[in-house]
């Protein structure tokens, strides 16, 4: 089984950023993606492209605040997210509950059978190709129990078009901060396109459980993320959002320029797919 991803030494090899602070306010979709799981002892529930399993945690603390039990699968593809997850998950295990991790590139995620009864995949998806997404998608559905759910958590423009400009920004802040894999790879999708991803895999059903303007983008808090603080790459970063945004994006993300650094919301929506 592949252990770890072939990628340049780059990306998640060497990003270390703290994801909630990168993600924005993430307190109001967890209650909501909550909501929609039924803890049941006895269920088992996937965090995949886990990172450092923050999924993962709110699931479990949300089994232990009504007493009971979890049983957890974990993965990630890159082994410094891996053995942070493991190490946020231990105590958890220590205290009883079934936690345990697989180190494996999503796309070749093992077929196990339909065995999971949920499946979250966090702002993961858009980390592949197009062409994989619908391949990872219809590989996860069949690991799906008849009754499981997949939730596929993203974040994206509000519309088409904002799309687009969202997609150029991070695009552009990729390539300053030297990800080639991520500029290469990366693939934010509408919400149509998740819907028609869903539909292609043969769901039967599909909701949005969760929609919030809540992707906070901030340049200056990405620079000290992503550029090592180098304001020559955020300065540049800025002026390149200038140019490509017009009056009407500017106003639907409430972009705020304070001159050295920029402010932007983009979409934060939850998922949920049935078989
Ligand atoms: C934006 S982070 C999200 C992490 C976590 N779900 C969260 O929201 O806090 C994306 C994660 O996907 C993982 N990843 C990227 N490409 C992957 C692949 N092909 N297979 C498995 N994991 C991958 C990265 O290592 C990273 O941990």
């Amino acid at each position: 089984m592949n252990t770890q991803l072939n990628s340049e030494v780059e990306g998640w090899e060497v990003r270390n950023v703290n994801l909630s602070r990168i993600h924005g306010d993430d307190s109001g979709a967890y209650r909501r993606l909550l909501d929609h799981i039924n803890p049941n002892e006895g269920f088992w529930i996937a965090d995949l492209m886990c990172g450092q399993a923050s999924v993962s945690q709110r699931i479990l603390d949300h089994y232990e605040s009504q007493g009971k039990l979890a049983s957890i699968f974990f993965s990630d593809g890159y082994q410094n997210q891996f053995a942070k997850a493991k190490e946020n998950l231990n105590p958890y295990k220590e205290k009883g509950h079934m936690v345990t991790g697989l180190l494996e590139d999503i796309r070749s995620f093992p077929l196990l059978g339909p065995s999971l009864d949920v499946i979250v995949i966090k702002m993961g998806l858009h980390e592949l190709r197009k062409e994989d997404q619908k391949e990872v998608v219809k590989r996860l559905m069949k690991n799906l129990t008849p009754s499981g759910d997949l939730f596929i958590w993203e974040s994206m423009g509000q519309t088409p078009e904002i799309n687009n400009f969202f997609k150029k920004v991070v695009r552009k802040k990729d390539e300053l901060a030297g990800y080639r894999s991520f500029v290469r790879d990366r693939y934010f999708c509408t919400e149509e396109e998740i819907i028609d991803l869903a539909e292609k895999s043969g769901a039967r059903e599909i909701e949005k459980i969760y929609e919030g303007n809540n992707f906070d983008y901030v340049t200056r808090v990405l620079s000290e993320a992503d550029f090592g603080g180098d304001t020559e790459k955020l300065r540049e970063l800025n002026e390149y959002i200038r140019s490509i945004s017009t009056p009407k994006i500017a106003q639907s993300i409430r972009m705020n320029d304070s001159g050295d650094s920029i402010k932007m919301h983009f979409a934060k929506k939850i998922f949920r797919i049935r078989k």
